[in-house]
């Protein structure tokens, strides 16, 4: 079999070839097909960045348009979805119910021919549509609330914050701030190259499995706290610390006690050695998002008072710990209403794109192989079957 190499989390091994995003981590630097993400956190929507990653240019106004009109057209579920939904149980996490309803889709809409490319641009602007009107249907259920369905007039983001907000008794009013923050906010989100999620979205893909299967598997990933889970655990931890009277300094030593399991949720990162870029641009959103809106919110305080201690400290200098996008994200979404428990859904909204240009990526990759890597073995050597009464 050869030599085998043991890398761990394969934090030194690159498993494909992308030409979709650029990270450097000692610069902090992130492009999505080589434009920076600080460009399209000013200028680009949300839709525009998805079709960028996905066909590896920005559209023009007629391929603009043809996106959106797909992108309504499918907006819509079948309504025997509801009924899902509807008998998940009540304390269900909304990342399980998503990542159970995305591979049902598949039995919903079952592809005839996985391979033909009208047949993908199709599936792929489905998962695009649908999941975000799932997961703002899965909240009205969640509630008990009638269902609010998509409007084509209304821009990919907006129509989102209608669809969870908007009641016939207090009609949504859509607030620019609340949709800029949203659109900045999965703009950021949209890609990480080979992330824990977009690597199972891979491998799971590379069995040749439906797309639905694959990006269903990437949503499980997500879920972590590691993971796409840590804007929630953070927003849990700076509760925490509030109700211990906004003493921080207990999670600090925490984190820097080698007996304690303890981690400084929306710190660190496996690539980023500096500051992430995502989370320099979701602080200074976070800031005027609460500004604009009039929010005081007293887990901003006690982020800033954490952030800034900890950049202080010499544990987290020596590690290179520095915060991550889902330090600020959480109160950024607490500030537009959405509920700490579907965080991490808006995390897996933002996300789709990235797994669906790597899944594409690596299906049009003439060398695409079956992912299998290997292990270094350290278990017993060979030995005879010993029979139970003689055990
Ligand atoms: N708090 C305290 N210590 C930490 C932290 C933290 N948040 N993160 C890393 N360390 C320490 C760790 O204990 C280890 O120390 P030592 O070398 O002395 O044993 C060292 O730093 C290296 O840690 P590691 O776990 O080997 O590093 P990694 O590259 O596997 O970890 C990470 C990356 C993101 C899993 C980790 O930093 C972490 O657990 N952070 C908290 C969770 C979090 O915020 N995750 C979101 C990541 S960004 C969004 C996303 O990718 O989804």
């Amino acid at each position: 079999t050869g030599l085998i190499t043991l890398d761990v989390g394969y934090a030194n091994t690159g498993s494909c070839q992308s030409a979709i995003t650029f990270m450097d981590g000692e610069k902090g630097i992130l492009r999505y097909r080589g434009i920076p993400v600080e460009q399209l956190a000013e200028k680009s929507t949300f839709k525009e960045t998805a079709y960028l990653l996905i066909n590896g240019r920005l559209p023009n106004r007629d391929e603009l348009t043809r996106f959106s009109v797909m992108l309504n057209d499918n907006s819509l579920v079948h309504t025997d979805l509801k009924v899902f939904f509807q008998n998940f149980p009540r304390a269900s996490h909304p990342m399980g119910i998503l990542s159970s309803m995305v591979n049902a889709l598949r039995s919903f809409y079952p592809s005839l021919n996985d391979t033909h490319e009208e047949e993908i641009n199709i599936t792929m602007t489905r998962l695009l549509a649908k999941v975000r009107t799932m997961a703002a249907m899965s909240y009205k259920i969640s509630r008990g609330h009638e269902l609010v369905f998509p409007r084509p007039d209304l821009t990919y983001c907006e129509n989102f914050l209608n669809m969870m907000f908007d009641t016939p008794v207090t009609p949504y009013e859509i607030k620019r701030e609340a949709v800029n923050a949203l659109r900045v906010f999965w703009i950021l989100h949209a890609d990480h190259e080979q992330n824990c999620s977009t690597s199972s979205v891979r491998m799971v893909g590379s069995a040749r499995v439906n797309l639905y299967a694959a990006i269903s598997s990437g949503i499980a990933a997500l879920w972590g706290p590691l993971h796409g889970g840590a804007n929630q655990a953070v927003i849990e931890m700076l509760e925490t610390i509030q109700k211990e009277g906004g003493n921080f300094k207990n999670a600090i030593d925490r984190a820097k006690d080698k007996n304690d399991p303890f981690r400084l949720m929306g710190f660190g990162h496996r690539i980023y050695k500096t500051y992430d870029p995502r989370a320099k641009i979701m602080k200074k959103m976070c800031d005027e998002l609460l500004e604009a809106l009039q929010i005081t919110d007293p887990l901003l305080d006690i982020a800033r008072e954490l952030e800034e201690v900890a950049l202080n400290d010499s544990y987290f200098v020596d590690h290179n710990l520095y915060p991550n996008i889902d330090f600020y994200s959480g109160i950024v979404l607490r500030a537009i209403g959405i509920p700490t428990n579907m965080f991490t859904v808006m995390f897996a909204i933002g996300r789709l794109p990235g797994w669906i240009a790597q899944w594409k990526e690596s299906m049009d990759d003439p060398k695409w192989k079956l992912s299998r890597p290997r292990q270094v073995y350290v278990g017993n050597t060979e030995y005879d079957y010993v029979p139970i009464h003689a055990r």
